[in-house]
């Protein structure tokens, strides 16, 4: 990958691999996890030219950021760019609803910088907004961060609009991470993609695989471990699988045509979306890697956009993306 022409995070102006590592499954949510394999695809991404990774507090909670230190203790520390995000409370070590006060800001981070064994991250994220909490107020925390060097640039992770211009206006917003997939496409039609396009903030995608399903590996309920947050998931829920895996299999239809690998295709058409688009793809294995970053090698024409919209026109996702307390915590 010796050639990959980097992308841009707004206007920060640090350069990223156009597709980053989702680290959050290493520690967290998708099931059973092996730290020495975790180890191989975090050297693997950089061997194969990827320099951007993502992580959070609430992976865990703790263990990822824990995990992604042990790790950059082997690497030159200006060849990655990290980025993690805050905002949830804890009570003894559980999630207890957001916390994005000034106070939490602080905390958060001198922990985190603490679990990455770092003296700054590269993107400090807020992980869901608080509505309890103006917007005005932890950018204006995270300014303060910026100045004191421990920072180097700011994101919001679904964010709305009214929310993302609000936060711009106390400080530049470098990036904005949503869930955006061939399966979800919500922030096309609400303004988000297109707030920050205008104000130059650039769009991070989350889950672009569809948390697995679009790559057509999970084919039934079973294929998932018991412990996996996903058999939570309305998407994955038994009534709706059958209905769902239609997608998966027209996703590898349009891969077939384009010699390509259905995670390739998905992914490779969340890049054709925009230079502004630095897709995350998660994975805790090697093989899975080293086809996601098959992608960038993968070019979309205006025909196979075309086909793709009019396929999935048709076909519709049923499922919310998270159970209904959690959509209460999204674009807002
Ligand atoms: N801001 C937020 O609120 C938020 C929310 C969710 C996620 N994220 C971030 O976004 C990252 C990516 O999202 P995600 O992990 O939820 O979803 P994803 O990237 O859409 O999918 C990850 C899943 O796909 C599987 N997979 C990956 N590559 C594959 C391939 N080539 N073939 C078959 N299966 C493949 C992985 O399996 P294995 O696990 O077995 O490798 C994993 O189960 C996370 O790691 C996290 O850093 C952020």
């Amino acid at each position: 990958m010796a050639s990959i022409s980097f992308r841009t995070l707004g206007s920060s102006g640090i350069k990223v691999s156009p597709l980053g590592l989702g680290c959050m499954g290493m520690s967290f949510a998708y099931g059973p996890v092996d730290e020495a394999e975790s180890f191989r695809v975090l050297r693997r991404f950089i061997e194969l030219g990827g320099n951007f990774f993502d992580t959070a507090e609430i992976y865990g909670p703790y263990a990822n950021e824990e995990l992604l230190g042990r790790f950059l203790r082997e690497v030159p520390r200006e060849s990655v760019v990290i980025a993690t995000k805050f905002g949830f409370k804890f009570v003894n070590g559980e999630r207890r609803g957001v916390d994005s006060s000034p106070e939490n800001v602080r905390r958060a981070c001198e922990g985190s910088l603490s679990r990455l064994g770092l003296d700054y991250i590269d993107l400090y994220y807020q992980h869901r907004v608080d509505p309890n909490v103006p917007i005005e107020e932890t950018i204006g925390a995270l300014k303060e961060l910026v100045a004191a060097g421990k920072i180097r640039s700011i994101g919001l992770s679904e964010a709305n609009p009214e929310t993302i211009r609000r936060a711009a206006k106390v400080h530049p917003v470098a990036a904005l991470q949503s869930e955006y997939s061939l399966w979800t496409r919500d922030v096309e039609a609400n303004g988000v993609v297109s707030t920050c396009r205008e104000l130059g903030i650039a769009f991070v995608p989350y889950s672009p695989l569809g948390r697995g399903f679009l790559t057509g590996a999970i084919q039934k309920l079973s294929d998932l471990d018991p412990s996996d947050w996903r058999l939570t998931n309305p998407r994955f829920a038994q009534e709706v699988f059958e209905a769902n895996l239609k997608l998966a299999e027209a996703v590898k239809k349009l891969a077939a045509k384009k010699n390509c690998t259905p995670a390739q295709y998905a992914l490779a058409w969340v890049l054709a979306q925009g230079n502004d688009m630095i897709p995350i793809p998660g994975t805790k294995r090697v093989k899975y890697l080293e086809d996601n970053m098959g992608a960038l090698a993968v070019q979309l024409t205006e025909i196979d956009l075309q086909e793709t919209n009019e396929t999935f026109g048709e076909l519709k996702v049923a499922g919310e993306r998270y159970t209904p307390e959690m959509m209460t915590m999204v674009h807002r």
